[in-house]
């Protein structure tokens, strides 16, 4: 998660039992990614991943030295996201690292695996960030990918708690990923505006931006987002990236950093409205698993018939 995926949170998830991932383009060089996943060692002895997101860009990043901080790193876990990932694949695989691609279709989820993607983590269109331009819910979504995948997916996309956990499991999944949530915890390295802003969220409190320029956001809805979606629908098809750029390019720093929530598009999934509290990561994951655990026992189990 850009500006929020940083050593701090990173290890207190993989602490937790988690899998912490830090956020490669987060980093302004590949230097700093190298020195970020250091980080990320002194604070857990526990495995950890790196997401690298592959979307438009008006500078494309120094991918091939991002990749090489990685390897180099010892990371041994990879969350791909964006576009096709197949190129940097074979140095990935060659140095022993699992890649698990983020899909938000069973089309992508589908290339992902015959080009040899370990696992794909399927996004649903209620996910914060980027869920694509299919709109297919997960209720939907996962069922399709386990019907079609043979390699394991996770759930992510509106997940929160240890019903999420349940249903994803119930859905076909192997585990879930949340991205909201773990945004409002203690250690998510974040300004304290940022959590309030997601706890005082509902279900209808977020927005899809970008649509036009098919590179669909969900993002929270604030002025900033307001002034945005109404130059949408001033320019219609004719949007450009440069009519949005006040809205859009820079925002996180300004949300993330220094608490300006209204700046802007910032990434929130419609989960926000199942989110009341800012606990420590440690904290969230005890409960997810002690409440998953109570769902099983003591209300599926009594309807099972054997
Ligand atoms: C603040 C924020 C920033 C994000 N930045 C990225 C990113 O840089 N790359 C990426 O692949 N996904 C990013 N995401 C998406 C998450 O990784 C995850 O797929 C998504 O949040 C799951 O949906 P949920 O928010 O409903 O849990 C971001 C999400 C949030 C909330």
């Amino acid at each position: 998660m850009h500006h929020v995926g940083l050593a701090e949170l990173a290890a207190a998830v993989s602490n937790a039992g988690g899998l912490g991932i830090v956020t490669a383009l987060t980093q302004p060089t590949p230097g700093a990614l190298a020195a970020e996943i250091e980080r990320c060692r002194q604070m857990t002895d526990q495995p950890f991943g790196v997401n690298l997101t592959f979307l438009p860009a008006r500078t494309p990043p120094d991918y091939p030295g991002y990749v090489r901080a990685i390897i180099e790193g010892g990371v041994k876990i990879v969350e791909t996201a964006g576009n096709n990932p197949q190129k940097w694949l074979p140095a990935l695989h060659a140095a022993g690292i699992r890649v698990i691609h983020k899909c938000t279709s069973v089309r992508h989820a589908l290339k992902a695996e015959s080009i040899g993607c370990d696992a794909v983590s399927v996004d649903g269109f209620e996910c914060g960030g980027h869920p694509g331009e299919d709109d297919v819910p997960n209720f939907i979504l996962l069922p399709r990918a386990a019907e079609e995948l043979t390699i394991p997916f996770v759930a992510s996309g509106g997940m929160a708690d240890g019903r999420s956990l349940v249903a994803a499991l119930a859905l076909g999944a192997e585990g879930m990923n949340m991205g909201t949530r773990f945004v409002a915890t203690k250690e998510a390295p974040v300004h304290a505006n940022v959590k309030a802003a997601i706890v005082a969220a509902s279900e209808l409190d977020t927005r899809l931006v970008m649509r036009a320029l098919r590179n669909t956001e969900r993002v929270l809805s604030n002025a900033g987002v307001e002034r945005l979606l109404e130059k949408e629908r001033q320019l219609g098809s004719q949007l450009t990236f440069e009519d949005i750029a006040p809205e859009v390019a820079g925002i996180y720093p300004r949300v993330m950093g220094e608490g300006d929530v209204e700046a802007g598009a910032w990434s929130c999934g419609m989960v926000a409205g199942l989110i009341r509290d800012v606990p420590s990561v440690g904290e969230l994951i005890e409960r997810i698993m002690s409440e998953a655990d109570g769902i099983i026992r003591d209300r599926l189990n009594t309807m099972s018939k054997r």
